[in-house]
């Protein structure tokens, strides 16, 4: 079976929900920005502080060149991967991606308390998510089948994303 990759923007729950998911379906799982971060022995914000966001983007494609020779695996990937090197168009072609839609305010909420993502400030915050997901939505609506979570919890998130693996 293809591999299932979870897109979306930072703050959107890819990880969290790529375990659960790997566990219920025993499926392998990657956590793309853990892969970099261990390869690197370096946190995702002290690689963009030393080696800049070319060198991480670089890294992101990287892994997606060897994740998509594997099979049976749940990908959550970086909130930017898929916006990089047509890198969305390599993991249409050989994986199923499913992008887990949040309106601005919701991103919001779900980032507010959080200050460990490096193209974020929380002093502008709101514009900052806003600015990015303008230059991102349209990478994000190319993914082969999208989920609109706002007014969903976690369960019926992972539902919907169980329903979509299992029916295609
Ligand atoms: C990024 C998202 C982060 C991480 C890095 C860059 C982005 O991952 O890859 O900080 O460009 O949106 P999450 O989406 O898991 O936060």
């Amino acid at each position: 079976m293809s591999n299932i990759y979870l897109i979306g923007f930072m703050g959107s729950g890819k990880s969290t929900l790529g375990t659960l998911l790997s566990n219920s379906l025993n499926f392998n799982f990657i956590d793309t920005d853990k892969l970099i971060e261990k390869r690197n022995s370096m946190s995702i914000s002290n690689i963009f502080k030393t080696k800049g966001e070319l060198f991480f983007r670089n890294e992101e494609t990287k892994i997606i060149k060897e994740i998509i020779k594997l099979n049976k695996t749940i990908v959550s990937t970086g909130g930017g991967m898929p916006c990089f090197n047509n890198n969305i168009e390599t993991l249409n072609k050989y994986g199923k991606t499913i992008y887990l839609d949040y309106d601005i305010e919701s991103l919001y909420l779900r980032l507010k308390e959080d200050n460990k993502r490096p193209l974020l400030n929380n002093k502008s915050l709101k514009k900052d998510i806003q600015e990015l997901l303008n230059t991102r939505k349209k990478i994000y609506n190319k993914c082969n089948y999208t989920i609109l979570c706002q007014n969903l919890n976690q369960d019926e998130v992972l539902r919907e994303i169980n329903a979509l693996i299992i029916s295609k």
